[in-house]
């Protein structure tokens, strides 16, 4: 059976998924705790993926590598920068691009060097999959009651080294990726590189990120609420529905 990773950037989006873990086996390997076992009968291996590219996909090597994910989905949380996406919202990712990546002149602001390339893709198939399991998720009232017009979205997801804490930042950002063509619907710090890591090994890479701010000047303190309250609650019901139908 295909072996599906599930990276979590932050240890509260992970427990419960550990505490649901049959035949739990904790492996330490860089650094890093990998969760084996299986969840719905699927065989899984869950990880933190740390915060940041670069710690982001060196865990997604790992678990590619050590732990031979055959499939990688991301579930997490990240600042609403597209106009209607709301705090308690999900997006799901159908492209990533790295918003601090700029080698211009040299090539194109944006380009991953010697890639040729912008946008990383989610898999069609596992990112359709997640899209609705996250719609599913969002259709029971209990998750969210505290977000009860909470809607799923598909779209562009940017990714840099930057917590994004205020609205003249998010504007420009916004501003300047759609002055090149790029609309995007919100910003983290992992998704383009755990997706570029998969790009160079051919695992299919899918990833949920719930939104917990809108990357404005509240940001830093809605951030961390909504980790403890709603984000756990959110992980764990979308990657159930998920694995069911896998
Ligand atoms: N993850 C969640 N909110 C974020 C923000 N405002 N900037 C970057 N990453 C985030």
């Amino acid at each position: 059976m295909t072996i599906t990773a599930i990276l979590s950037a932050l240890a509260q989006e992970q427990h419960g998924l550990i505490e649901l873990l049959q035949r739990p086996r904790k492996v330490t390997h860089a650094g890093r705790d990998f969760w084996q076992g299986e969840l719905h009968g699927q065989p899984v291996v869950l990880a933190l993926s740390k915060i940041g590219k670069v710690a982001a996909a060196t865990t997604a090597a790992a678990l590619m590598e050590r732990f031979g994910a055959q499939r990688m989905v991301f579930v997490g949380v990240a600042g609403g920068l597209g106009a209607d996406v709301a705090v308690g919202d999900v997006v799901v990712g159908q492209f990533f691009l790295q918003h601090d990546m700029d080698a211009s002149p040299l090539f194109p602001r944006y380009e991953v060097p010697l890639y040729g390339r912008t946008l990383f893709g989610g898999d069609a198939a596992l990112t359709k999959a997640l899209f609705e399991a996250s719609q599913k998720a969002l259709s029971n009232p209990h998750l969210h009651s505290a977000y009860p017009a909470a809607t799923a979205h598909l779209g562009l997801i940017a990714s840099g080294d930057r917590f994004v804490s205020g609205a003249a930042e998010s504007s420009s950002l916004r501003s300047a990726l759609r002055s090149v063509g790029h609309e995007v619907l919100a910003i983290e710090m992992e998704g383009a590189a755990v997706a570029q890591t998969c790009y160079d090994y051919g695992v299919p890479f899918a990833a949920v990120r719930t939104i917990s701010d809108r990357a404005d000047d509240t940001a830093h303190v809605d951030f961390p609420s909504f980790i403890d309250q709603v984000a756990s609650r959110y992980a764990l019901a979308i990657v159930e529905r998920l694995l069911k139908t896998l």
